[in-house]
């Protein structure tokens, strides 16, 4: 959506509860990190005011949601207009790469987009810093291996507690997005 000449993207942030949605947006935004879980209720958004290139301003709305409660309490209505769907997993926990497939049917079920197979996703596989990556479930291949299945979905390996790729993964959120207007 073009507001005056500034680009709102609207970024929605989704995966299993604990893997780390709202961690990653912390640092991204606030470049702080939390060792406390404190579990998101409903959902909640942050701007990020980004330069790409010799674009004008883009505001990156990025919506943060509850692992918790799946779609139940969102509804379509806030599905509707988003530019992109961030989706999340953590490399140390097999369940919730598997339930990746099911937030990427969920959103185009809700979000209803055009064009389906062209929509912007982007997949993020967190807390790679834990023990060193020594107790990883999920290797990059596999990982690699469903985004390719999905229509080629950029892929970052992140952790939010070492600051570890969070912005480069933002970045590519937000030049896909721009890419699909
Ligand atoms: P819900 O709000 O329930 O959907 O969870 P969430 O996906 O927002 O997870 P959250 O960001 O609250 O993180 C869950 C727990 O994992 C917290 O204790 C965080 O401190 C921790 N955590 C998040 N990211 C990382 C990471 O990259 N590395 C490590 N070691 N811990 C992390
Ligand atoms: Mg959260």
């Amino acid at each position: 959506m073009l507001i005056s000449d500034r680009m709102l993207l609207k970024v929605i942030v989704l995966g299993d509860s604990g893997v780390g949605k709202t961690s990653l947006m912390n640092q991204y935004v606030y470049t702080r990190f939390n060792k406390q879980y404190k579990a998101t209720i409903g959902a909640d958004f942050v701007t990020k005011e980004l330069h790409i290139d010799d674009k004008p301003v883009t505001l990156q709305q990025i919506w943060d949601t509850a692992g918790q409660e799946r779609f139940h309490s969102l509804g379509v209505a806030f599905y509707r207009g988003a530019d992109c769907c961030v989706l999340v997993y953590d490399v140390n926990i097999q369940k919730t790469f598997e339930t990746l497939q099911t937030w990427h049917e969920e959103f185009l079920k809700q979000a209803d987009p055009s064009e389906p197979e062209r929509f912007p996703f982007v997949l993020l596989g967190n807390k790679v810093d834990i023990n060193g990556g020594t107790s990883r479930a999920v290797s990059e291949k596999t990982a690699r291996e469903w985004c390719a299945l999905k229509g080629n979905i950029p892929y970052f390996e992140t952790s939010a507690k070492e600051n570890y790729n969070v912005e480069e993964a933002f970045l590519c959120v937000a030049k896909t997005a721009l890419a699909n207007e």
